[in-house]
């Protein structure tokens, strides 16, 4: 049985993912009254099913709270399910092509060099003291990409709103302090939002007003998609970067293709490892029944490390014939910041090969939520390929 509320602080769990892959297909969690689907065919074919959408069905463990704390959960349950990934049909349709519009463009000659220019610095800097890699390359270049996004004045604070947002998805669990602080910074996003639409910082804050001013939509809606591209270009970003740091080594620099590393560095690192859908219909999965408004909770994280569809599923190797990964998702809620994401590993990982370095690992800290991957602390230093020793740095 995969512990979906165990603490992964001190261990990481990619061992238990992997093994739960293997050992169980589905698992019942009353607390969350969902049934998880832990095996690569299943979570795909739910994730392009018909049968199953993504707004939710009542949750019955609101019951239990009491009428202040309720009303709070349903005003951030409702600002959650304006969010393209919560939503289906029209709305969806919408705010989906809001964002995919400006994202086509962010990833420009520029953004990338700026990436470049970091981390080759970052890294040179570095020399053979212990860092963190986490504050000193892995945040520093999903700034970037923020700043890109939405005008670099604001960065930093909108990714610290963002967090919080992010830190209330992060658990299954029912936290009013976390339901709390998120209220309290989307508040704060919807006034920025307000105020930038009087003079755009950027291409994607201009696309909001559409949304924005159409008495369909709304400030509401507007805010929403900005919260789920300031989250989405930043937590997951940050993750796959860092797993970039703790996992990739100087032989897979040199003996697999760039290509290959990245692709197993996004399934490795499986940022976000829940997703949730709702049955639209009765319908099967497996031996199971699913009556209208059930929840499916498809795991992600070990359908990525499902033996059947990856052999070896915890080394990085060149894999010809199993498909993608499932870390973008699949079917009509697929990530539209994949290729930025993409291209901002590829970017780090051009640089430590270009550096002939990688980063060898003294000590990880990461939350210890099991449905978001996030590191604490990344702390080690840097190693030339083929060699034990740390890099000197180089003389100003
Ligand atoms: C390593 C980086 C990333 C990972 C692992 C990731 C993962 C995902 C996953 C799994 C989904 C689908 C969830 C579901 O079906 O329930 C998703 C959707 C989404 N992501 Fe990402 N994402 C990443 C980066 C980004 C970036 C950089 C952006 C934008 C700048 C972004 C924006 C979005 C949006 C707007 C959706 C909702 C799409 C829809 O519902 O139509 N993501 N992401």
């Amino acid at each position: 049985m995969l512990d979906v509320f165990g603490d992964f602080s001190a261990n990481d769990p990619a061992a238990a993912l992997a093994e739960a892959a293997k050992g169980c297909p589905y698992q019942w969690q009353p607390e969350t009254q969902a049934l998880y689907a832990l095996r690569a065919g299943d979570v795909r074919q739910v994730l392009t099913s018909k049968d199953f959408w993504s707004e939710r069905a009542p949750d019955r463990r609101a019951a239990a709270l009491s009428e202040d704390d309720r009303q709070r959960r349903t005003k951030l349950k409702e600002f959650l399910a304006l969010w393209p990934v919560f939503s289906d049909g029209e709305h969806h349709r919408r705010v989906r092509r809001v964002a995919i519009r400006p994202l086509r463009q962010v990833v420009t000659p520029a953004l990338l060099g700026s990436w470049e220019r970091l981390a080759g610095r970052r890294l040179a800097e570095a020399g053979e003291d212990a860092f963190d890699w986490v504050d000193h390359i892995a945040r520093p270049l999903a700034r970037e990409t923020i700043a890109a996004l939405t005008g670099s004045a604001d960065a930093d604070r909108l990714i610290d709103l963002g967090g919080l947002v992010m830190n209330e998805l992060a658990t299954s669990r029912i936290e009013m302090a976390r339901i709390d602080a998120a209220l309290e910074a989307i508040d704060e996003l919807r006034d920025w939002l307000r105020t930038a639409l009087t003079d755009p910082p950027s291409a994607f804050v201009a696309g909001l007003a559409e949304l924005w001013d159409d008495e369909k939509f709304g400030p509401d809606s507007a805010t929403a998609l900005l919260t789920q591209i300031i989250t989405g270009a930043h937590d997951p970003v940050v993750t796959a970067l860092c797993v970039a740091g703790e996992r990739v080594t100087g032989d897979m620099l040199t003996e697999l293709s760039p290509r290959t590393v990245r692709e197993e560095v996004f399934r490795i690192a499986t940022p976000f490892r829940f997703a949730s859908r709702y049955a639209r219909r009765p319908v099967t999965v497996g031996s199971h029944r699913l009556n209208t408004g059930d929840r499916i909770v498809l795991c992600l994280g070990t359908a990525n490390l499902d033996p059947d569809f990856h052999p070896a599923p915890l080394e990085f190797r060149r894999r010809t014939t199993s498909p993608r990964s499932l870390s973008f998702g699949a079917g009509e809620h697929y990530c539209p910041g994949a290729p930025l994401a993409h291209a901002i590993v590829g970017v780090l990982l051009d640089s430590l090969a270009d550096l002939g370095v990688h980063f060898s690992v003294e000590n990880a800290e990461r939350e210890p939520e099991l449905a978001m991957l996030r590191y604490r602390r990344l702390v080690g230093r840097l190693v030339r390929h083929g060699s034990s020793r740390a890099v000197p740095r180089p003389s100003s």
